[in-house]
């Protein structure tokens, strides 16, 4: 038997699956983390927090699984995209990573944009803040010392792989999100590096993210109770390891992550950018596959934070959200608690309840955040109907698709049934496993990522939408009425 691990290196944790050589999940483990926020709309992790936490999983599940471990023949890397990881000619980081929701280059977006009007079409999406491009022209003019030192720019899986083999590798989904990838091509675009003052030489090499990147250092080999003769996959950035875990990899297949961010992916098999709706056209994670994007910042992250501000478990909010249900509620949430992507690109929205009364309970403001995020995928699902065929389904993964009560809400939102997959809690850490599957042997694409077996369908209810049609349009109100109150943020 050959068994393989898929690492997802995500912004609140690290998650490590070790699966059969079918994809069956033979144990999984994880290690959370938290982001510096050293200034307003700043989020940042020193790369060394995602290696430790990386090393110390691994030696968990290896303590855990004696008889398997030694079977582990390769390795899947999946990672939270578009981090600005800076190192030196010694592979030394420079400084901590500049994260995905990190709202900072939002003067040098523009500027790339102007220096790059075609952009959007080569990249598939214009530059946003949160972007990698945008960020090396924030350090170019912040940091400038700093800047003259940059010898590689790297992606958050890719530092964990550089720890693994030496390599500096990067597959093309998680390129993408650079905006230096041309997505049509699957190469770097030269004249989008020139506007950033960098050059090919500083990036990885490209591979597809079912091929080989190399195998496992001595020393890190023999740390972990592997053999050096394990390899590491190219991986794929998380949107794509989500898709590539639960089976969307053909023309329209379709899924919904609520994750810490949050997005609509739909699988495409050719590249056609639509820049003015935000639609990220990115390559996927597998040869001669591409996507469609609708991405939000904040995808099930205001639920945990709200937890956390009310020190009650998310299973009890949701618990007591369920049992006090009542569609007609006026109390809203903008969910912007680190700015918005789709639609806004607004670095500088801030979150909102409105309508709280002094009736107002803790199981309102619950129900109010679960709705307001689904507000925000009917926003995403705007967007992407601007360029897409209506979907007559979606899959869900991510933390959040464990909740049957929000999957309901979603599919009454969206008017679309939502299913949910078996495991779909695994999310990318899955695809990264696939994709380690792929690139050591022979299998067929199909059959490896075939989508799960369904667990439960979320029909959407007709009188519910209506409802729910009108309680978003006060929710697009509240954001128009508060935006030009943005702008400025306090801590
Ligand atoms: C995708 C995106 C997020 C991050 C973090 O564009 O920003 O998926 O990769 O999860």
């Amino acid at each position: 038997m050959t068994n393989y691990l898929g690492i997802d290196i995500g912004t609140s944790a690290v998650k490590v699956l070790l699966v059969d050589n079918r994809g069956q999940v033979l144990d999984s483990h994880s290690e959370s983390y938290g982001i510096d926020s050293p200034q307003p709309i700043w989020n940042e992790q020193n790369p060394n927090v995602w290696w430790n936490a990386t090393v110390r999983v691994l030696k968990t599940l290896q303590a855990r699984n004696e008889a398997a471990w030694p079977q582990v023949a390769a390795i899947g890397l999946s990672g939270q995209m578009h981090g600005a990881v800076c190192l030196d000619d010694q592979g030394q980081p420079l400084r901590p990573a500049i994260l995905w929701n990190d709202g900072r280059a939002f003067q040098e977006s523009a500027t790339l944009n102007h220096l790059c009007p075609n952009i959007g079409h080569i990249a598939g999406v214009p530059a946003m803040p949160g972007f990698t491009a945008p960020k090396l022209l924030w350090l170019h003019q912040h940091e400038p010392d700093l800047f003259r030192q940059i010898h590689k720019v790297i992606l958050p899986k890719d530092y964990v792989r550089l720890q693994l083999t030496g390599q500096y590798f990067t597959d093309v989904s998680d390129a993408a999100g650079t905006l230096w990838l041309d997505e049509a091509k699957r190469d770097w675009d030269d004249d989008i590096l020139q506007a950033c003052h960098l050059t090919r030489v500083q990036m990885p090499t490209l591979i597809e993210g079912n091929d080989n990147s190399g195998s496992l250092l001595e020393n890190v080999a023999k740390e972990l109770g592997l053999s050096s003769l394990v390899t590491v996959a190219g991986g794929a950035g998380d949107a794509s390891a989500g898709g590539i875990g639960i089976g969307a990899i053909n023309e329209g297949d379709a899924f919904l992550s609520l994750g810490t961010s949050g997005q609509i992916f739909v699988a495409k098999e050719q590249h056609l950018a639509n820049p003015d709706a935000y639609i990220h056209a990115f390559a996927h994670a597998l040869p001669n596959r591409w996507c469609h994007m609708a991405c939000l910042l904040n995808g099930a992250s205001p639920l945990q934070w709200f937890s956390s501000i009310t020190s009650t478990p998310i299973t009890t909010l949701l618990d007591e959200a369920e049992s006090d249900y009542d569609i007609e509620l006026s109390v809203y949430f903008l969910p912007y608690l680190t700015g918005e992507r789709t639609p806004h690109n607004n670095p500088f929205a801030t979150g909102s309840f409105q309508g709280v009364t002094g009736h107002t309970q803790r199981s309102d403001m619950t129900q109010a955040i679960l709705e307001g995020i689904a507000f925000s995928f009917r926003d995403c699902l705007q967007a992407l109907n601007q360029s897409d065929r209506p979907l007559t389904a979606l899959g869900a993964i991510g933390g959040g698709a464990k909740s049957a009560f929000w999957l309901q809400i979603l599919a009454d939102v969206l008017n679309v049934p939502i299913h949910k997959y078996q495991g779909a809690e695994t999310g990318p850490a899955m695809g990264a496993a696939r994709l380690a599957i792929l690139s050591h042997t022979q299998q067929d694409i199909k059959s490896v990522c075939a989508p799960p077996p369904v667990e439960a369908i979320y029909q959407p209810n007709s009188h519910r939408h209506d409802i729910y049609v009108n309680k978003h349009v006060h929710f697009s109100d509240l954001y128009q009425a508060l935006s030009p109150t943005y702008g400025h943020t306090s801590r």
